[in-house]
């Protein structure tokens, strides 16, 4: 059996809230660096806080992180964590188990690993009106992405979509980045809408719980973006004033 069914076939027998809480809490063990990653970006496990699971995580130290003209320093791990919880406050699995904790190069951003279907063909697919890539498009409309490139989708075994790399989303400006574009100026489902209006429903605890992780301008942005997609009733378009698809694509 290999290395990869292995991990899955245990993690089968661990509940989500004990995955959740050994990688908030257990120690990190790194194992390497993962070299296509534009940043220090390491691959690891935890133990299961029953001493028996591992847990493969990866772990983005603060420390490692590039500069970037256009968002500001050290601070890429905190807008990873905050779209996790958007996307938590949003009733969207899409971005796995992410939270910013210390680690052996110092804090950083956390995400549980997932086993990817490598024979499964991400390009053909990402170009589809598949429903689980409909909710991406809908996420990063929403957290102002960057940085949607192919590579930044994952399938795994089990058919389940997950969204990655969210280090560069949630700017104040209007930056929205994606290979996604099937559904723009299509009109959003009643589900669709009632997801945006459950979201400002509660912008006071979303507001606490996006404190610490990006700015108050940011988080207005944030429920201003919302509020425009509820008014508009579609899906954002690509605009002619900054680059609509990221480089490369894939
Ligand atoms: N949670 C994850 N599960 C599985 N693979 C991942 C995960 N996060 C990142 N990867 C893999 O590592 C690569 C680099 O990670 P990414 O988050 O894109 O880092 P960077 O910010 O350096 O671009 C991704 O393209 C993907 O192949
Ligand atoms: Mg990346």
């Amino acid at each position: 059996m290999s290395q990869s069914k292995r991990v899955s076939s245990l993690m089968l027998e661990l509940d989500p809230l004990s995955i959740v809480k050994s990688i908030a809490t257990s120690e990190i063990l790194i194992s390497g660096r993962l070299v296509d990653a534009s940043n220090a970006t390491l691959f690891g496990k935890v133990i299961s806080d029953t001493g028996v699971h591992e847990i493969p995580i990866i772990y983005k130290p603060i420390a490692g992180e590039r500069p970037l003209w256009d968002f500001p320093d050290g601070d890429l791990a905190s807008r990873e964590v905050a779209a996790y919880q958007i996307n938590k406050f949003l009733g969207f699995n899409i971005v796995p188990f992410t939270t910013l904790r210390d680690g052996p190069y110092g804090i950083g951003a956390v995400q549980q690993w997932i086993e990817i279907d490598e024979a499964f063909d991400l390009i053909t697919f990402s170009q589809t009106d598949d429903f689980r890539l409909r909710e991406i498009a809908l996420f990063d409309a929403v957290i102002n992405n960057t940085d949607r490139k192919i590579g930044h989708l994952l399938m795994d075994a089990d058919n389940k979509l997950f969204g990655i790399d969210h280090g560069v989303s949630l700017h104040s400006e209007n930056k929205l980045r994606t290979v996604l574009w099937q559904w723009r100026g299509m009109q959003l489902t009643e589900i669709e809408v009632g997801q945006l209006q459950k979201f400002i429903s509660e912008r006071e605890r979303i507001t606490v719980s996006l404190r610490n992780l990006i700015t108050v301008l940011e988080v207005d942005a944030l429920f201003a973006r919302v509020s425009s997609l509820i008014d508009a009733g579609i899906f954002p378009e690509p605009s002619e004033e900054w680059p609509a698809i990221p480089w490369p694509p894939i």
